[in-house]
């Protein structure tokens, strides 16, 4: 299956009943093993979480922390980028990755991670100050 076909798959299982906005989303590791999201949304609205970061939590929970693709589907004719938080997420485990954006009708285009989070925050900046 095809990374944008595991998103297409993962998104059937959105849990959104708030929004009625259906994401899927599928994550490929370094080493070739597909990780997939959807969104999940919480009746307490800003604790639900986007399909990009259940992915990306559920490859990391299962011992990856690169990945070098994501695939991201909604069914908008304007194409679904990641939201800010999710950006950041990806920026500290997927810096170089790419980021296919799709929908339902087979449109598609494509980013990187970096062009979409430039002058990013990481784990290089934490380092204390020297002098
Ligand atoms: N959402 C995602 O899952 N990924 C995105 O890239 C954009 C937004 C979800 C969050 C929420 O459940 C719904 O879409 C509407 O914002």
């Amino acid at each position: 299956m095809t990374l944008l076909a595991a998103a297409v798959a993962a998104r059937r299982n959105a849990f959104a009943p708030y929004s009625g906005f259906a994401v899927g989303a599928a994550l490929e590791a370094e080493d070739g093993t597909v990780f997939t999201g959807c969104n999940v949304e919480s009746a307490s609205y800003g604790l639900t979480i986007c399909a990009e970061r259940v992915a990306l939590v559920k490859g990391v929970s299962e011992g990856r922390t690169r990945f070098k693709c994501v695939a991201v589907v909604a069914d908008t004719a304007e194409l679904t980028p990641p939201c800010g938080a999710c950006r950041q997420l990806l920026w500290e485990f997927a810096p170089d990755a790419t980021v296919v954006l799709a929908n339902l009708a087979g449109k598609t285009e494509t980013h990187t991670v970096r062009e979409l989070l430039p002058h990013g925050f990481d784990a290089r900046l934490l380092a204390p100050k020297k002098g």
